[in-house]
């Protein structure tokens, strides 16, 4: 553990960690080291690892269960695991994972913590962004803050996995990548718009530009100007990183306080990104 170290990206998220080699078994130090770092700085980047799926999953297994993420075909004999492709040919189509989101909360128990791995990755663009939700929640006015705390946000999948979803249309960077979009996407799941951490306690807004278009008993019209208000909030320069990927880069981001969004500024180039996502509890203000 001597060689272990974190250097912050910026203040407030995101930190690179150096000295651990994530193909080997991961001492129970190590895997401290790495889940504090997480708590600390929401998303962690690692450089120069190379990943079988069995080893990307053990990663994944620090912090939880895995799941398999809905609508998305998985890779053969590993339904934990799915990949993000990007094809040369697929140029000016909105690419996955572009618009700011956090992973999966369209469902009762989102996604505690994803881990990407960059199989390919452009020899330069396809960066991806992340969003501090709890700094972002700790950046607002009291009363704001008290605002929010009583409201509640309706989530649903179906504008984008849904049978006239986003990637039922064919101006999507999906011909590499089997999405299925499905009547199951149309649920409407509730979640309060500010949640608390249950390791640390701190309170994060928790909307998603990609998931929640109102607030329960609101209309859309009625909560757009609020939401709008939020999404361009939580992406103010003060609460965002920028990782530029390596091939062999692997990130870990806690979805209870993080959104993310991976830039499409590469076309022509092929990407190919690896997802392990670790299932989640339910919500909570406390
Ligand atoms: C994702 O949203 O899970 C993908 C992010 C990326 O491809 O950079």
């Amino acid at each position: 553990m001597t060689n272990v170290r974190i250097t912050p990206l910026t203040p407030v998220i995101g930190g690179e960690i150096e000295g651990i080699d994530l193909a080997t078994p991961i001492s129970d130090a190590e895997a401290s080291f790495i889940r504090q770092a997480l708590l600390d700085h929401h998303v962690v980047f690692f450089r120069n690892q190379d990943l079988n799926h069995d080893q990307h999953k053990a990663v994944g297994n620090l912090f939880g269960e895995l799941v398999k993420v809905p609508f998305v075909e998985s890779v053969p004999f590993h339904p934990e695991i799915f990949e993000i492709i990007k094809l040369p040919e697929e140029c000016d189509v909105y690419n996955f994972g572009g618009n700011w989101h956090t992973d999966m909360t369209y469902m009762q128990e989102p996604a505690l913590v994803s881990t990407l791995y960059g199989a390919e990755v452009p020899a330069s663009g396809g960066d991806t962004m992340f969003a501090s939700l709890e700094d972002a929640y700790s950046g607002l006015s009291s009363g704001m803050q008290q605002l929010l705390e009583g409201l509640t946000g309706v989530h649903t999948a179906d504008r984008s996995y849904g049978r006239a979803g986003k990637f039922a249309r064919d101006t999507i960077a999906d011909e590499g990548m089997n999405v299925r979009p499905s009547e199951d996407a149309a649920k409407q799941i509730e979640h309060p718009v500010v949640r608390t951490h249950p390791e640390t306690g701190r309170k994060a807004l928790y909307v998603n530009p990609n998931f929640t278009f109102h607030f329960k008993d609101m209309s859309e019209d009625e909560s757009k100007p609020l939401l709008d208000f939020l999404f361009k909030h939580i992406t103010r320069d003060e609460f965002v990183c920028r990782f530029r990927w390596t091939s062999g880069s692997v990130v870990i981001w806690d979805n209870r306080c993080t959104m993310h969004r991976a830039l499409n500024d590469y076309d022509g180039h092929r990407r190919v990104m690896r997802r392990v996502t670790v299932g989640g509890d339910q919500p909570r203000l406390i």
